[in-house]
């Protein structure tokens, strides 16, 4: 079967790449290798043995190359920010996708299998609980609440301290327009894939960390960022209290949800979450780090905050489990391997500075008004 990958240079397409050619396929690579992500804008090593085209998911000729021979598309490539230019979100992400269905349809290409890239993100502010009102979807803390750090949720309808669940796949309200744009590429790849027989399934993949992440990438995750940091000598910026949590997912997690994907009759016409199981807070992450690295640093909590961060969210992986599927990736792995590698790369510019201040000065990272 001959796979066609788009973001196939990237953190999870590379490694993707990499599995499919273990198991015998061959592979496209459809990549515009955006400089955000591939300062250089130079094809990663690691990808040599495969066909590269270099090319935009929004541009028609571009897929119409890449999808020569095509007999299934795993779809990754996307635009991932925390910036407020909303309409490249629905560009890239929307657009790319709904183009790639019409193509499908308009060459009578028979695909056996496209699998579309979704996020915990469609989640928005997550699940809770009340003890007194059952399930809850709260809406997004307020920029207000936020500003007098006042990080946690309280019920819409009795004001009492929620409990924080996991998040099922039957509840998604995204929140910011990078959620928003996943959930319409779910939208497009299940729903026209259902009419037009073109048998699609959507991961939604957790926190994803491991070797890889382009430290260039601001979007690329929070180990990238702790690690950027303490590399420069300073301390690893928290933000909020640090009590968030979340599942950070090894990506041999999910590249191993892909395969499976890929190929299980039963994946068809659904999305499917794709989380560790193991909820970590932020703070007990950023001292994992700094204990991995033998750093005698504290991390910096100092009442920093990003707007639209949601408070807690980790994933329910019932229904991908239910097709044979756990991770098995650690936290202590995630850091061990991602250490690993970033250790041969140059340490190059202060990315993560910059990232830093580039969300400052477009007041996506806010200070609260007093430390609380
Ligand atoms: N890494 C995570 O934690 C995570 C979590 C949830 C969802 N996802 C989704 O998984 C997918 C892969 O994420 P990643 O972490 O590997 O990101 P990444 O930035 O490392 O890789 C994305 C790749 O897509 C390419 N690309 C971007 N825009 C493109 C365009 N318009 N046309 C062609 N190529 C383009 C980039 O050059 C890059 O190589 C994305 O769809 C992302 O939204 C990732």
């Amino acid at each position: 079967m001959h796979v066609l990958v788009t973001g196939g240079a990237g953190f999870i397409g590379s490694h993707v790449v990499d599995a499919l050619l273990r198991c015998g396929y061959s592979v496209t690579v459809l990549d515009s290798l955006e400089s955000r992500v591939h300062p250089d804008r130079s094809w990663p090593e690691c990808l040599a043995a495969v066909r590269r085209v270099r090319g935009d998911v929004t541009q028609r000729d571009d897929w119409l190359v890449a999808l020569d021979d095509a007999d299934a598309v795993v779809h990754l490539a996307a635009y991932q920010d925390y910036q407020a230019d909303f309409s490249r979100f629905a560009l890239v992400n929307d657009a790319g996708t709904a183009l790639l269905y019409e193509l499908l349809v308009e060459r009578k290409q028979p695909v056996q299998r496209v699998v579309v890239a979704s996020s915990q993100a469609v989640y928005g502010e997550a699940a809770y609980q009340c003890s007194e009102h059952g399930r809850q979807y709260p809406p997004p803390r307020s920029p207000q609440q936020l500003s007098r750090g006042n990080w946690d949720l309280v019920c819409p309808v009795c004001r009492v301290p929620l409990e924080p669940v996991a998040s099922t796949e039957e509840h998604p309200s995204p929140t910011n327009a990078y959620g928003i744009s996943k959930l319409a590429t779910e939208s497009y790849a299940l729903t026209l894939g259902a009419r037009h027989d073109i048998p699609s399934a959507a991961l939604r993949f957790s926190i994803i960390q491991g070797p890889r992440q382009s430290p260039a990438n601001a979007y690329s995750g929070v180990l990238r960022a702790f690690v950027g940091h303490i590399r420069q000598g300073r301390r690893p910026v928290v933000y909020e209290d640090g009590r968030q949590r979340r599942d950070y997912t090894h990506i041999r997690d999910a590249v191993s949800a892909v395969e499976l994907v890929l190929e299980h009759p039963d994946a068809v016409g659904q999305a499917f979450n794709v989380g560790s199981g193991a909820v970590t807070t932020v703070l007990e992450y950023a001292n994992a780090v700094l204990a991995a690295m033998g750093v005698d640093l504290q991390p910096d909590v100092s009442g920093r905050y990003r707007l639209g961060d949601t408070r807690h969210v980790w994933s329910d992986t019932a229904r991908i489990s239910a097709l044979g599927w756990r991770p098995t990736g650690t936290l202590h792995e995630i850091i061990r391997d991602y250490l690993a590698w970033i250790a041969d790369a140059p340490a190059g510019e202060d990315w993560t500075a910059r990232a830093l201040s580039r969300m400052e000065s477009a007041g996506v990272v806010r200070q609260v008004a007093q430390n609380p």
